[in-house]
């Protein structure tokens, strides 16, 4: 059985049966992009703003229920002063501008990463978002943003200690509820694009069974037909989570 896919400005494009409930998407190739063209890194970030747009509406679109974005990982502080400047000055510039457009759209906001180091407005500015959008059910998007995997789990593993927990009562659930994502199912889809091939620190806990899909394609070009190439591409992977080919039922996962 084949859904249709429908967009007022666009043709309808076929769409697999097995959606991915949670993709997590690495936006790499702003930078490379400008380059390409000439351009300054700035406006690469300003494609790479408006892309996120579009795929944001083509996951509502397509059903997919939770979207999570590395947006400002722990590790971008380390880029020069005045791109930082710029990276932080979007997240603001797009709450301002596209809160009640994703309000409308039935898009829940959630940050995940650490509130350290973040402007106390910026902060206000964020919980307010999430305040705002908390009782809408159609997408979750959680942007990641002063993020990292390795700061994740060392926040978990000290809420825990703090905690009392004994050391026996630890579980892979219990580390589950400490994650940023507590409450979530795990991401089935990581897309990175721009043609680097790894995970740079995103949802490392989260992902350890999700599929990968890596394109070439720089962010701000990474369009809604290719998202659903890479949703067709997951539809035809086989999900074993640890079985064998003959455990698992064709179409399981
Ligand atoms: C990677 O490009 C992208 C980022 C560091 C994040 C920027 C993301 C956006 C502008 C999308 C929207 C953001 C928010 C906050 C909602 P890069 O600079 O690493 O590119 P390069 O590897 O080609 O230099």
């Amino acid at each position: 059985m084949i859904a249709v896919a429908r967009n007022q400005e666009q043709t309808p494009s076929l769409l697999p049966e097995r959606v991915p409930r949670h993709i997590g998407i690495i936006m790499d190739g702003n930078g490379r992009w400008a380059k390409a063209r000439g351009l300054p890194r700035a406006e690469g970030h300003r494609q790479g703003t408006e892309n996120l747009r579009r795929i944001i509406k083509a996951c509502v679109e397509f059903g997919v229920e939770i979207l999570t974005i590395y947006a400002f990982s722990t590790e971008n502080w380390r880029r020069p002063p005045l791109e930082v400047r710029l990276l932080l000055n979007i997240l603001e510039t797009v709450i301002d501008r596209e809160l009640q457009e994703l309000h409308d759209n039935g898009v829940q906001i959630r940050h995940i990463g650490r509130t350290e180091k973040l402007a106390p407005a910026l902060l206000r500015k964020i919980h307010d978002a999430c305040e705002y959008t908390k009782d809408n059910r159609r997408l979750i998007l959680n942007v990641a943003f002063n993020y990292g995997g390795r700061d994740e789990i060392i926040h978990a593993v000290r809420e825990i200690v703090k905690a009392g927990v004994p050391a026996d009562d630890i579980t892979e659930d219990m580390l589950n509820q400490y994650m940023y994502t507590s409450g979530l199912p795990d991401p089935d889809l990581i897309i990175r694009t721009s043609g680097e091939i790894r995970a740079s620190n995103f949802l490392i806990w989260q992902a350890a069974y999700a599929e990968y899909y890596f394109t070439p394609t720089y962010w701000p070009d990474f369009d809604r037909e290719q998202l659903l190439e890479a949703l067709w591409e997951y539809s035809r992977r086989t999900r074993r989570f640890g079985k064998t080919d003959e455990q698992v039922k064709p179409g399981e996962g």
